[in-house]
């Protein structure tokens, strides 16, 4: 049976083979704690990774300062930075805006921020899934706003936000931006400084191409000197100091952390630095453009988003009319093509986009994907429902 992986959108895989390289090296041979030794040779290696890691983030990702490493802080995922930011900064009476086309790693914890008397509001998106300009600006001169999180591209249907003309807005307003790049991070350029964001968080194990388990926060440091830390301990610094060191990365870096993680996501941006991230940006364009033409050509497949390559990322997500996507996605996996159905942890986007409580089938193919792949993939998809249809 083949095998032909199009879920990168949950996670991107196979991964560069330095990757898993990396980790079992680190497990065998080095290993040592950050900070919690001596400088024997196994703690100063740590010790440098980890740098190397903080510092080759701030470049690719337009850290503060001409990417001052320390601006950057790792937790386990995009969803805990996000935690870490919304949970640490929003106080009751305070108001936060985001999109109808936020991920569940928003809208939580908003969620249970709101209970604690924090003020939220969804904003309506076009049926292509983006935030008009207008529609910020104008919730913005409605009244207080203390904070925007936006996710950068959709995990449903691949839309791009603007995020220059968003972050413009936010600026202007004095209203600090926090971004979601889960779906674009190691797939478009992105300038955290240039943007003026207060936060952007990340995920290690999507574009970024390294293990599960690993992400983290770009501070701009004003920003970052607002949030109150979820976590408090210890840190291997200011061992005489009884409470959490204001200091970036120290702050928000209680406990060991997922240091397999951050060597492997180091030797992910070692492969990404060879590779390119404009040859990625191309490679998934031109994959995606590939798949996107099929699609389109299949009779009664009901597209969600964007109709072409400009502004979105090589996330689509349909439908069959009177098909059930959960059982279209299971024949699909038993003929050997992976791909996800459902809601993909973001409800408000499948209401904005009409496929509320249903969901989609969602394809997402990767830089690793060959043509033949999605050639397999549209027959079998197109198989698949005639079958499914005549049942
Ligand atoms: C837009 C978006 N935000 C957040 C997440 C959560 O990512 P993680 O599970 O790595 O925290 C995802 C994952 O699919 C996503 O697509």
């Amino acid at each position: 049976m083949v095998s032909v992986y199009l879920n990168n959108a949950a996670t991107t895989w196979p991964k560069p083979p330095c990757v898993g390289e990396s980790l079992s090296t680190f497990l065998s041979r080095g290993g040592a704690n950050l900070g919690r030794g001596t400088s024997s040779s196994r703690d100063m290696g740590t010790l440098n990774s980890v740098l190397d890691c903080r510092t080759r983030l701030a470049q690719l990702l337009g850290g503060y300062e001409d990417g001052d490493p320390r601006y950057v802080t790792f937790c386990s995922n995009v969803t805990e930075g996000l935690n870490i930011v919304l949970r640490g900064f929003l106080r009751p009476g305070m108001k936060a805006l985001a999109s109808c086309m936020e991920h569940n790693s928003v809208i939580r914890p908003l969620r249970t921020l709101e209970r604690l008397g924090v003020k939220t509001e969804f904003l309506p998106c076009s049926p292509e899934g983006e935030l008009g300009p207008e529609t910020l600006s104008k919730a913005l001169s409605k009244g207080r706003c203390d904070l925007v999180v936006l996710a950068h591209a959709s995990n449903v249907c691949g839309t791009v936000q603007d995020v220059e003309v968003l972050a413009s807005i936010c600026r202007d307003a004095g209203v600090p931006l926090v971004l979601d790049t889960a779906q674009t991070a190691g797939t478009l350029s992105l300038d955290a400084a240039a943007l003026g964001l207060a936060a952007l968080c990340f995920t290690g194990h999507k574009g970024l191409m390294g293990p599960q388990g690993i992400g983290g926060v770009v501070w701009n440091p004003e920003f970052a000197l607002k949030v109150d830390p979820l976590v408090t301990g210890g840190t291997g610094s200011y061992s005489h100091v009884e409470f959490q060191p204001e200091e970036l990365p120290d702050r928000f870096e209680a406990g060991t952390p997922n240091l397999p993680g951050i060597v492997g996501l180091l030797a992910a941006l070692d492969w990404m630095d060879e590779v390119t991230l404009e040859a990625v940006a191309e490679r998934e364009r031109a994959i995606g453009a590939f798949l996107l033409d099929g699609l389109l050509k299949i009779e009664g497949l009901q597209l969600q988003g964007r109709r072409t390559m400009e502004g979105r990322v090589p996330v689509f997500s349909f439908n069959f009319e009177g098909i059930d996507n959960g059982i279209l996605a299971d024949v699909l996996s038993r003929k050997g093509f992976e791909t996800r159905p459902g809601l993909h942890c973001a409800p408000l986007a499948h209401k904005a986009l009409g496929s509320f409580p249903q969901g989609s089938l969602r394809v997402s193919p990767g830089y690793f994907t060959k043509d033949p792949e999605i050639t397999s993939f549209l027959t079998a998809l197109t198989e698949s429902v005639r079958e499914l249809r005549r049942e």
